[in-house]
């Protein structure tokens, strides 16, 4: 079983051909109302392409759209038994602007992800009894994702850690994730460099690993995801195809490695599953909306990664 501590968002994407300007109002092409949030994208990629999982999260009492976002994470097959409701706040909330060339700009409203706390964690943490892979990420307290990670890690199970969107770690954190996956502008953002080549990448993962950190794949979108377990390091090439909507990549990236890794796959091989998952995410509007089935990932795989 895959456990994912995370967050829930309302996502209102909106498509348009360019952005605006300050001062500047412009037409949008259409917005699309779906579920979001990446703790929600993460475990919703893992459920579509067949985990068994089990996600602790929360939603706001006061929301009009809680239904399009249970109804999107049922239609992924997450097992949403333990989502709790917090009566007097909104639900989180995404607004996803996505551009011409499938890239995109997130603003996001913590909301009741905020709720989401150490004491719901050990409320919950049964469901950690039978736990392959704990999965957190950082829209929800950082409090809330050391304990949950600590727990995961005390009982033997692993631990991965999406550090997105990035907020600094204590150095007695890191010993602690099995697993790290910033893309290249939140491992940027921890070591204090750019991160643009496989030198620079590789270098990240060195400052990971000298912190304690046991495997490191920073996510590198078009070029792929730099792997290092601290002894084998390499680019995992991804599959090149036209993006459409690029929000929700890292998401289903991480959903996927995590899938292909609770199944038994190796950390380099589980990190390609990822890639091949991400390529179909990036092909299609929208985020948790945008996951893949098994069968879909499966016939890309048969293609070699170009
Ligand atoms: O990674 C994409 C996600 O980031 C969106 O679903 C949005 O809700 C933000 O949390």
């Amino acid at each position: 079983m895959i456990v994912e501590i995370g967050s829930i968002n309302v996502d209102y994407i909106i498509h348009n051909r360019r952005l605006p300007v300050p001062g500047e109002t412009i037409y949008g092409k259409g917005v699309t109302i779906m579920g979001g949030g990446k703790g929600a994208n993460q475990i919703a990629a893992a459920a579509r392409l067949g985990a068994e999982t089990v996600f602790l999260s929360k939603i706001g009492g006061l929301d009009h759209y809680n239904d399009i976002v249970m109804d999107d994470l049922k239609w992924a097959n997450v097992n949403t038994e333990l989502v709790e409701t917090v009566p007097d706040v909104y639900s989180g909330s995404g607004y996803v602007l996505v551009n011409e060339t499938g890239q995109n700009s997130i603003i996001i409203i913590m909301g009741a992800n905020g709720e989401i706390t150490p004491d719901y964690v050990d409320k919950n943490k049964a469901c950690l009894d039978k736990a392959k892979i704990c999965m957190v990420e950082f829209m929800i307290p950082m409090e809330t994702c050391e304990h949950a990670i600590k727990t995961a890690k005390k009982q033997g199970i692993v631990t991965l850690v999406n550090p997105a969107p990035y907020s600094p770690i204590d150095d007695s954190f890191y010993p602690y994730i099995d697993i790290i996956t910033p893309n290249e502008i939140e491992a940027a953002d921890f070591c204090g460099f750019a991160i643009d080549d496989e030198q620079s990448a590789s270098e990240a993962c060195s400052f990971f690993h000298n912190k304690g950190v046991k495997n490191v794949i920073i996510t590198m979108g078009s070029r792929g995801a730099f792997v290092s377990d601290g002894k084998k390091r390499m680019m995992v090439e991804s599959y090149k195809v036209d993006a459409l909507d690029t929000s929700g990549a890292g998401d289903s990236f991480n959903g996927g490695f995590a899938y292909a890794y609770w199944k038994g796959h190796d950390l380099f091989t589980a990190a390609h599953f990822g890639n091949a998952v991400a390529s179909l995410s990036v092909q299609r509007l929208g985020t948790m909306k945008s996951m893949p089935t098994l069968a879909e990932t499966e016939q890309v795989m048969k293609l070699p990664a170009l």
